[in-house]
C-alpha cells in the first residue's frame, strides 16, 4: 500500500514500512505521519511480527517537513503524536535501517525501537534547539538514560551529529553494517523475530517498556512545549530561512 510518501508491505510476518519521499529527503508531511501512525496502530491487531522502517534513497530522513511547521502550527493532536504515543505504545517488536542523515523525530524514533541497522554512512541529528524547538518523542527522558546529561547537552543544545560508531557504543543501534547489506540485514532481523513465539516477543517488550506510561507523559509534556515553540517568531524565521536560497548557501 502506498500512501503520499509511505510504502507499506506485509510479508512473511513483517510489516515492513519505507520513507518513499527522496526528492525532499524523506521529510514527513502530515501525510506520512497519518500513514505511519496507521501501520504502527494496527500492526497488532494485524498480527504482525515486526515492523520494519527503512527509506528509499541515501538519507533516511531530514525529520518533519518544515513547510508543515510554518503551515500548521497545531502539534498536540496532529497525526505526527499520534505517531509517536503509536511507537510508545505498540507491543510489535519495531526495527529500523538507517543510511545518511536521520533528522530530528527520526533519530529521536530509534528510542523506541527494538533493533536498529545502520550504515556507516548514519549521522543522527537532533537540531530541535538550533530550530527554535524543543526536543519530542520522550528524548528528554530516553537519551540521558542512554548518553548521560553532558552527551545530551552536545547532542541537543551545540547541535552535534552522532555517527554510526558512537551510536553503536551508546546503544543507539544495534549494529553498523556495510551499505550493501543494511537493507538484508534489518530485513533478517525483522523476519527473525516475526518467527519466535509471538505471545512471548510481545510479552516480552510489554515487560521492556514497563514504564511505558512515564514515557507517554514525556511525549506529551515535550508535545505542548514543542507547539508553543512552534508558534514562536523565533522558530518561525529560523524555519522560513530553510526555503531561502541565499540563507542556505
Ligand atoms: N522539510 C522540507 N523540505 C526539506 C527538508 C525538510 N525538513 N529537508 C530537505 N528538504 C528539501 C529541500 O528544501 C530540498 O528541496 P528542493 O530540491 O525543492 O530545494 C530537498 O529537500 C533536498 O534538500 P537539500 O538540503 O538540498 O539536501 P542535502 O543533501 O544538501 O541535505 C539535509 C540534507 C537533511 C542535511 C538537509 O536537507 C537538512 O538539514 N534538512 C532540514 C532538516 C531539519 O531541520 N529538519 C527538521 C527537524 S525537526
Amino acid at each position: 500500500m502506498t500512501s503520499l510518501g509511505i510504502t507499506v508491505t506485509d510479508r512473511d510476518g513483517v510489516r515492513h514500512v519505507v520513507l518513499d519521499r527522496p526528492d525532499k529527503k524523506n521529510a514527513l508531511t502530515v501525510a506520512m505521519y497519518a500513514a505511519l501512525a496507521d501501520a504502527v496502530e494496527s500492526a497488532a491487531a494485524d498480527d504482525v511480527g515486526a515492523v520494519l522502517i527503512g527509506a528509499n534513497g541515501g538519507t533516511f530522513c531530514a525529520g518533519n517537513d518544515l513547510r508543515d511547521f510554518l503551515e500548521r502550527a497545531a502539534f498536540a493532536d496532529s497525526p505526527a503524536m499520534r505517531f509517536l504515543h503509536a511507537l510508545a505504545s505498540t507491543d510489535v517488536p519495531l526495527v529500523v535501517a538507517v543510511r545518511g542523515a536521520a533528522v530530528g523525530i527520526d533519530t529521536t524514533m530509534l528510542l523506541h525501537a527494538d533493533l536498529v541497522y545502520a550504515a556507516p554512512s548514519a549521522s543522527l541529528r537532533l537540531p530541535f534547539v538550533d530550530l527554535g524547538i524543543v526536543p519530542e518523542a520522550g528524548s528528554t527522558v530516553l537519551l540521558p538514560r542512554l548518553l548521560g546529561y553532558a552527551r545530551t547537552g552536545a547532542a541537543l543544545f551545540l547541535g552535534e551529529p552522532i555517527d554510526a560508531t558512537h551510536a553503536e557504543r551508546d546503544g543507539l543501534i544495534t549494529k553498523v553494517v556495510a551499505d550493501e547489506e543494511l537493507d538484508a540485514a534489518a530485513l533478517a532481523a525483522a523476519r527473525a523475530v516475526a518467527a519466535k513465539p509471538r505471545g512471548a516477543v510481545r510479552a516480552t517488550k510489554r515487560l521492556l517498556h514497563h514504564d511505558r506510561a512515564q514515557i507517554v507523559e514525556a511525549i506529551d509534556r515535550e508535545g505542548k512545549a514543542f507547539g508553543e515553540r512552534l508558534q514562536s517568531p523565533e522558530a518561525r524565521a529560523i524555519m522560513a530561512a530553510f526555503f531561502e536560497r541565499g540563507a542556505r548557501a
